[in-house]
């Protein structure tokens, strides 16, 4: 795999951040690179994870805002953006002067329950099976090319917090195949799809 040079942009927890931290750690991610930790949150907690590893941390704020994020990304050869968990909305401009290198984990199986309170929303509408997705990012909101998926079953028992758990088990395994796919160029959007190449090593729907 040649070189990946990251950016991830987080908004709370960051779980998502530990775990791709984790999966370079064990290999599994090989020569991909957590250049900067990126949040519009300054006391969002997974801030914690960029610190242990001492990756630079970035607060998105008027004073460093989207613009200087492009130059960076131009300057330093960032080959990935991945939203993991971030909750705020991509300026227009930003998304389409780096269009096929911005990636979204979103928790639900797209194009269903885009935006917010997903697991609520999935119980509520008697959904049998949730799960996440993750995307290519467009000007759209939750609405670019989806490649891969992981499906969880919704149980009578299950609550929010059940949900998200088990969706956070699936996003696990989701978010670092996407990002090693997108590393050894498995992978690519094309216009408003996306296209695979060569043979996966995985199926894109994966079951918990
Ligand atoms: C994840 O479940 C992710 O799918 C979701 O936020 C959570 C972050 O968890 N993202 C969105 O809702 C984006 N609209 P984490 O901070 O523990 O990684």
């Amino acid at each position: 795999m040649s070189e990946l040079n990251c950016l991830i942009f987080i908004s709370g927890n960051g779980s998502n951040l530990k775990n791709i931290i984790e999966k370079i750690d064990s290999g599994f991610l090989k020569n991909v690179f957590i250049r900067e930790v990126l949040t519009d949150n300054p006391s969002a907690g997974g801030l914690k994870y960029a610190k242990e590893k001492n990756i630079p941390i970035k607060i998105i704020n008027d004073k460093y805002n989207y613009d200087n994020i492009s130059s960076d990304i131009n300057r330093n050869d960032i080959g990935l953006v991945v939203l993991a968990g971030y909750m705020k909305i991509l300026p227009k401009d930003f998304v389409n002067n780096h269009e096929g290198k911005i990636i979204n984990l979103h928790p639900s199986l797209l194009p269903k329950h885009k935006g917010l309170n997903t697991h609520q929303r999935a119980i509520q509408s008697g959904d049998d099976v949730h799960g996440a997705s993750v995307h290519f990012v467009t000007d759209e909101l939750d609405d670019g090319p989806v490649f891969i998926q992981g499906l969880v079953e919704i149980k009578e028992s299950d609550t929010v917090k059940t949900l998200e758990e088990k969706i956070h088990k699936i996003e696990y395994q989701i978010l670092p195949i996407a990002i090693r796919w997108i590393g050894e160029k498995l992978v690519e959007k094309n216009g408003s799809n996306f296209s695979f190449r060569g043979i996966l090593e995985t199926e894109p729907i994966i079951y918990l």
